[in-house]
């Protein structure tokens, strides 16, 4: 089997497993890394696929070696922070572009302390990129705040509807970090803000929502200066599970994607006290992170890189969420 040069690490699971199947109906050639041989080997197998068997864990040489090759390293082994920093070293060391499927800030905060580095090695560090509801939340965001009058003020909240996937779950009840808000320019505790209810504008009415910690909170504030920025989540079409992990399925069906769609609120302040609002309407998440991975990996083997820290906003601009066909925006 021949080799690619992009690679997935974690594609034996839920969420890059479907970015897999999306990558093959594009014609784009990968292969896939993991840790479990019996795993990778059999998933590998199903897609007619290379693979590598390695762990964040192993000894730099040991991963460098598995990145031979390459020029763009998706990671979809969460929780991130147990992988980003190990895989990023590495790939500024072999000049590997990496990204991942990643919501969390620590993968940001990992990215902006090699930026330099990065830079250094002509590599591009864009985590998130893959996560398509992150490219939609940092891309609206970052266009609505273009388009506003000295904006001082941004606040998003993203519906999470439907089932999640087991790792999610897993990554949910593993890593509970204390949400964040910027406020000043400063990340300061968030424990929630009047209202505490967000309306979607398609018929459902006014629906709870609690502090999240979404990574336009520090990309957007580093691409715009925007001094507060507060993010939420709605959750709708069932709570998070509380069984027992292995009793959590995989991930929803393709039945249940297509029934849930995902769902984004946005509110701009500028200093003169006038708001702009906006609501967007898409396609499930876990089948936006699918579509997220093809055209980041469309893009970065297309050269479009800028290297260094970046997210999708500061390297491909606000039209970007284009990409994803089928989204509607509402300004209001
Ligand atoms: N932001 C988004 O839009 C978004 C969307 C989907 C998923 N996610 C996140 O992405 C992560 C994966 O989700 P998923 O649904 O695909 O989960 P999954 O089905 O459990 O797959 C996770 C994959 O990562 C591997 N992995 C986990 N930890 C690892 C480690 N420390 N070292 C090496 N490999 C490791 C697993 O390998 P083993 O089988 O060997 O454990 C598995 O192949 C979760 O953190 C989830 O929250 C984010």
């Amino acid at each position: 089997m021949a080799t690619a040069p992009l690679m997935l690490y974690g594609a034996a699971g839920y969420s890059l497993g479907l970015a897999a199947e999306r990558l093959q109906a594009a014609g784009i050639s990968f292969i896939i890394g993991g840790r479990t041989e019996s795993k990778v080997k059999a998933k590998a197998a199903a897609l007619g696929v290379s693979y590598r068997i390695f762990s964040a864990d192993d000894e730099p040489a040991a991963i460098d070696e598995a990145l031979s090759g390459l020029k763009l390293f998706v990671n979809g082994a969460g929780p991130f922070h147990n992988t980003c920093e190990q895989f990023m070293d590495a790939c500024i060391r072999k000049g590997v572009h990496y990204t991942d499927i990643s919501a969390e800030l620590n993968s940001l905060n990992t990215a902006i302390t090699r930026d330099a580095a990065a830079k250094e090695a002509g590599v591009m560090l864009i985590p998130s990129a893959c996560s398509g509801m992150e490219v939609m939340l940092d891309c609206i965001g970052g266009l609505l705040l273009q388009k506003a009058q000295n904006p001082v003020r941004l606040e998003h909240t993203m519906n999470i509807n439907g089932p999640v996937s087991r790792g999610t779950v897993g990554t949910i009840r593993g890593f509970k970090p204390e949400a964040v808000k910027r406020v000043g320019g400063e990340l300061v505790p968030h424990p929630g803000e009047e209202p505490h209810e967000v309306d979607f504008r398609d018929g459902r009415g006014p629906l709870p929502r609690f502090p999240s910690n979404d990574p336009q909170i520090i990309g957007l504030w580093r691409a715009l200066g925007v001094p507060n920025i507060s993010t939420y989540c709605v959750k709708t079409g069932g709570g998070f599970p509380t069984e027992e992990l292995e009793s959590v399925p995989e991930g929803p069906s393709e039945n249940e994607r297509k029934a849930t769609p995902y769902h984004l609120a946005f509110k701009i302040t500028s200093s003169d006290g006038s708001i702009t609002n906006a609501v967007a309407h898409t396609a499930n998440g876990y089948d936006l992170t699918a579509m997220g991975t093809v055209e980041a990996a469309k893009a970065i083997l297309g050269d479009a890189v800028k290297p260094g820290f970046q997210t999708p906003f500061s390297a491909w601009g606000g039209d970007y969420y284009k990409v994803f066909s089928g989204t509607t925006i509402e300004e209001y």
